[in-house]
């Protein structure tokens, strides 16, 4: 008997229409063409990868083939494969990404980390600070620049007794965090907020405050690869030093938080010196520069008094 496999023309078997689609997007200068290719034909015809690998010697089924040319084409534009499929991991969590939110990096994990690191350190201090707060006795941490939720969520997620406010400037990434919080379960300890910096904070303080804020410079946007165009100008741009938010951040967070409460903020690699500076010109003690897994510095961790 013969099967539709074998009388399908050799480009529309899955395992060879992924290696066509692995040649373009290779030759388009797509470093990860062949996973890229793999996601986006899984994506097509709803399957995962280990069902595309299952169905490799097969015939597309029928309607991929059209689905599948789409997704391309938008990866051929340099379109972000996470926009594409609108989905990207971050601290082993599922997070809806759009074009409204900046897709969340590996990087910023350490922020999480380094929270984790800090409250653990220092729980003896925090029943003490607690006390100070009125309401529910909770800890109460803040993500500035929320995006996705991504910080916001892993945080409620690892700290059950936590809750977050978390503000962005963006209506539009607000409804993408709002998604995400519902997703994992934490709308009722995740409060999003639409809010420049702490300007709607009323009168919260916090145990800590977390960020992964704008910090590229103006002038080097245009130079990064093609995709960081697609992702929101206002979630990259530091302005003409890179330091705006940065700056701005350091300078109203020291009312913001508790005696002994912490700021962890995410900086480029060249700015450690500079943002060392403006945290003892606030009034931080105990300020250092945390290093990622590279050994590129990679976050503030600075203290109050
Ligand atoms: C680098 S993205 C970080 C998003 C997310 N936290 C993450 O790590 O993936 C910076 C975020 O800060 C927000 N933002 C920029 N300026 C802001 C401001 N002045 N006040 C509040 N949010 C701001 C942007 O809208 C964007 O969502």
């Amino acid at each position: 008997m013969m099967l539709a496999a074998d009388i399908a023309p050799a480009v529309d078997i899955v395992g060879a229409l992924a290696a066509a689609a692995t040649t373009r997007l290779g030759a388009a200068g797509i470093e990860t063409a062949r996973l890229d290719a793999e996601v986006l034909l899984a994506q097509a015809c709803g399957i995962d990868r280990t069902t595309l690998y299952a169905s490799w010697r097969r015939a597309v089924p029928g309607g991929c083939r059209a689905r599948f040319d789409a997704l391309l084409t938008r990866r051929l534009a340099r379109e972000p494969l996470q926009y594409i499929v609108g989905r990207q991991e971050f601290w082993s969590l599922d997070f809806a990404v759009s074009s409204a939110v900046l897709i969340p990096r590996p990087e910023t994990e350490l922020l999480i980390e380094l929270v984790l690191r800090v409250l653990a350190r220092t729980s003896g201090l925090l029943p003490d600070a607690r006390s100070l707060a009125k309401g529910p006795c909770s800890l109460r941490l803040c993500d500035v620049g929320t995006g996705s939720g991504c910080i916001a969520v892993a945080l409620a997620h690892e700290l059950a007794d936590a809750t977050v406010w978390a503000f962005d400037l963006s209506a539009a990434a607000l409804t993408v965090a709002a998604s995400n919080v519902q997703r994992h379960h934490v709308a009722e300890r995740v409060h999003l907020v639409h809010s420049d910096l702490f300007a709607a904070a009323g009168d919260l303080c916090f145990d800590a405050i977390v960020s992964n804020p704008p910090y590229i410079r103006s002038d080097a946007l245009g130079r990064l690869q093609p995709e960081l165009a697609w992702e929101p100008t206002h979630a990259l741009d530091g302005g003409a030093s890179g330091l705006d938010v940065i700056e701005r951040l350091v300078t109203q967070s020291p009312p913001r938080l508790r005696p002994g409460g912490w700021l962890i903020m995410e900086i480029g690699a060249d700015q450690g010196d500079a943002v060392e500076q403006l945290a003892h010109a606030a009034g931080f003690r105990a300020v250092s520069i945390a290093p990622d897994y590279a050994g590129h510095p990679r976050a503030l961790v600075a203290r109050k008094a």
